[in-house]
Order: C-alpha cells, then structure tokens, then sequence
C-alpha cells in the first residue's frame, strides 16, 4: 500500500471493493454493466488482482490486467500482462491519479517478469508516455453488396456451410487457435471468452441480431444483420480464415447474402478482399484504426523471441521515459533469429520504447517514424534494414478485445 502526496492511497484490491470498481466502470465507460459481465470480468482478472485508488474510503480509480499469450512474428507466444478497465473517478481526473496506479502495476508487471504489456486505448493520447506504441492497423471497410462482383479469375472453392456458432464450437475454436498461433498480436482466447461469445448475450449485440455463422475447414466469419433506413446490413464480427482458398469461399459466401445491402467488416492492410472484386473501389474504408498496444517490458526477451526477415545488425538506443527498460541493445540476427545484449557502443538507431513498440510486429515502418522525427537513423541503409529485418509474413492483428 503506498499514499501520494495528494493523500491518495493505492492498493490491491479485494473481493468487497468490486461493487465500488463496477460502479466507477458503469460511469466511466458510460456502459451499465450486469451482474454476468462482472462475474465475467472477475474470472478473467481474478477478485484480489485489481490496483486500485482509494480518496478515504472511496475508491477513486482502479487498473487491472489479464494474464495474456500473444503471437509475435515467426509464431512464438510470448507472456503479457493485457491491461484493462483503467478507470479514475471524474471526480478525481488530472492530478496525477493514473500516473500513481500505473507506476505500481507496472512494478508489479516488471516483478512477474512478462516481456510484454498489452492494451487497448480509449484515447490516443493517453499511452505514450507510459512507453505503449500502437503496434496492429485495422480498417472498418463496408461493401454495397448490390453491386459487388467476383473477378473472373477468382476461383470457386467452395466448402462453406452455413452453422449455428455455438453448434459449431469445437470447428470455430479451433481454426481460431490455429490463426491465432501466426498472426502477431493475436491472443490465446481463454475458454470463458468464447463462453461469452458463443452465449451471445443481448445485451451486446448492438440492436443486431443473434449471431449468425459461416464455416469452412480452414475459416469462418460471425455476423450479425441490422436493419436500417437504407436496408440490412450485415455486420462481420470475425473472419478468421488460414488459407486463400477459405477466405475466398467466405468472402463469396458473404456476397451471396441476397437480401443484405451492405457488408461491414474489420480488414487488416494486406488483406486481398480488393483484389476479388471486379471493382475494387466497392471496398469502401470508413475508419482506420488501431487495436493492440503493445509496451515492451523487456527488451532483450522481446526482440528474442521473435523472428526477422534478414540479417541484421545493429545497435539501438531506447529511451523508457516512464520505467527502467530502456538502454543501448546490440540487436544482431542471423537467419532470422536475434541475440539482444545491453552494450555501451554509440547506438546507430535512437528511439523511444513506443516506437519500438509499434515496429515489433511489423505493422509500422522505421523509415515513416524516421520522417517524423520520432527515430533517428545513422544513414538510409540502416533504416532499409530495420524495416526490411522487422517485417512480418502476416500482418499483425489482435485477437480478442479486452
Ligand atoms: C484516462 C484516465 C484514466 C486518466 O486518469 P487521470 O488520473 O486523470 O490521469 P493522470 O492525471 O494520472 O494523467 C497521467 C498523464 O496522462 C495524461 N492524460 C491523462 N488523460 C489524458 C487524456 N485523455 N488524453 C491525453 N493525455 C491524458 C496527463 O496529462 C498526464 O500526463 P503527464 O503525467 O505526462 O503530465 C481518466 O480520464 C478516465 O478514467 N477516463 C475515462 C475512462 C478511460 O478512457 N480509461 C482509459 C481506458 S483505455
């Protein structure tokens, strides 16, 4: 337990201060929250586990996180700790509430010894400083199903039937499992999650309908329609597939929803969805995004654990304005797999630990982060070569929210 100097008191929390944090989300997040959703949030968590902001008996603010595996480039899962429901009582905001919470979950982070620290950001603002880079990119695109047709060249593969989800839980878990173990970012999904999913609460399904499914061996999508003015539509809430083939029998399987106007789904950059199209303008993006944040806790155990696309070497200096965890790192790779030690050579590459967040999974580029004067580089060779050595095969996408 410490006190700051405002007289502000941070602690664990315990089973009976829950109501007070559920209160300070429901207010928050805008968002009443039943008693399923608590006990939801409960399991994953764990009742003691919440930091929490005491002004006398009040609790004023509240942070907590979820024990996480998440994929990085080359397929390895790596431990994180997935921060959520930060919270400070609008009561209590800008005098420094977050700061105090976050500096003892973070101790406490650093003590478990993930490499990773994960989140979700309500404002983009807010993170930075506490060394989180945005790391995976997502586009909302929507689709006038009307008049969207197949090029000539894409094939017909076929294999797709239309499922109830939750009859089709043991196929859906597991290709899931199966995209979840390439794609960067993407986290162990724990059984009570897809409980959730597959129990599809009215509550959250944003005036939509139940959830429908579509299947095929090696991918599947779950929407939901909704009506409006200007007809249904018909909003994907996953698509998940692993092969060409699958996503392409699904994709034909979703234009094939005669009496939905238009189809609304979450893309990530290289997804092919313009190229099947005779008019690739159809895939109309109406929101770009990011989802994942990503703070490497340790640096030398992250940048091992993942692979890279050449050989490299290189010395960095990373800059941790919030903890510890920055320093000079010899960064050097051969046939894709790093050795990261601590060195006292001048750096050839500088930047702060959010940017090197947000390259880790090969979503952003060095050179674009260069331009902004966010990383300095000792030439142009040097940043080819990050760029090119911090690629990715897939491009980095989260797997559940949190
Ligand atoms: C976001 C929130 C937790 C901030 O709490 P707070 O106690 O007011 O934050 P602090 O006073 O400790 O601020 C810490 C730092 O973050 C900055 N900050 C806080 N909120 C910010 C915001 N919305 N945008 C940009 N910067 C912000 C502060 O300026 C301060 O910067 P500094 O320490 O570098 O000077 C609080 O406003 C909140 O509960 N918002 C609604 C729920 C929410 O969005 N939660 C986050 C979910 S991801």
């Amino acid at each position: 337990m410490t006190t700051t100097t405002g007289g502000i008191t941070i602690r664990t929390a315990t089973e009976q201060d829950w109501p007070k944090i559920v209160l300070l989300n429901e207010i928050c997040f805008a968002t009443p929250q039943t008693p399923e959703l608590t006990a939801f949030w409960k399991g994953l968590v764990g009742a003691d586990r919440p930091v929490i902001a005491l002004d006398g008996a009040a609790v004023v603010g509240a942070t907590m996180d979820i024990p996480m595996t998440v994929t990085v480039p080359g397929g390895a899962g790596v431990a994180a700790a997935g921060i959520t429901a930060v919270t400070v009582a609008p009561t209590h905001r800008r005098r420094g509430i977050l700061r105090a919470l976050y500096t003892e979950q973070h101790a406490r982070i650093r003590r478990s010894g993930v490499p990773l620290s994960i989140l979700t950001a309500s404002e983009g603002g807010i993170y930075g400083r506490f060394g989180y880079g945005p790391t995976t990119v997502e586009s909302t695109v929507g689709i006038d199903r009307r008049f969207a047709a197949l090029h000539p060249d894409v094939p017909d593969p076929g294999g797709v039937r239309v499922v109830r989800p939750v009859e089709a839980r043991p196929s859906i878990t597991e290709i899931y499992d199966r995209w979840q173990r390439r794609t960067p970012g993407a986290q162990v999904r724990p059984d009570n999650v897809w409980d959730r999913i597959f129990a599809d609460p009215e509550s959250e399904r944003g005036g939509g309908t139940s959830l429908f499914g579509l299947l095929h061996d090696d991918g599947y999508v779950l929407y939901r329609c909704v009506s409006g003015e200007h007809g249904t539509t018909a909003r994907v809430q996953e698509f998940r597939s692993v092969t060409d083939d699958s996503h392409i029998a699904l994709w034909r399987a979703l234009l094939g929803l005669d009496l939905i106007r238009r189809i609304e789904a979450s893309v990530v950059p290289d997804d092919p969805l313009p190229y099947l199209l005779t008019d690739s303008r159809l895939v109309r993006t109406t929101s770009r995004h990011d989802e994942l944040w990503v703070r490497i806790m340790d640096v030398p155990a992250a940048l091992e654990a993942r692979v890279y696309r050449c050989d490299l070497d290189v010395v960095m200096q990373v800059d941790d304005g919030f903890l510890d965890a920055g320093g000079r790192f010899a960064l050097r790779v051969r046939d894709g797999r790093a050795v990261c030690t601590r060195t006292e050579t001048d750096p050839q590459v500088v930047l702060a630990l959010d940017v090197l967040g947000s390259l880790y999974l090969g979503a952003h580029r060095a050179r674009a982060f260069a331009a902004a004067n966010r990383l300095w580089a000792v030439d142009s060779s040097t940043l080819d070569a990050l760029d090119l050595a911090f690629g990715s095969e897939y491009s980095a996408q989260m797997g559940w929210g949190f």
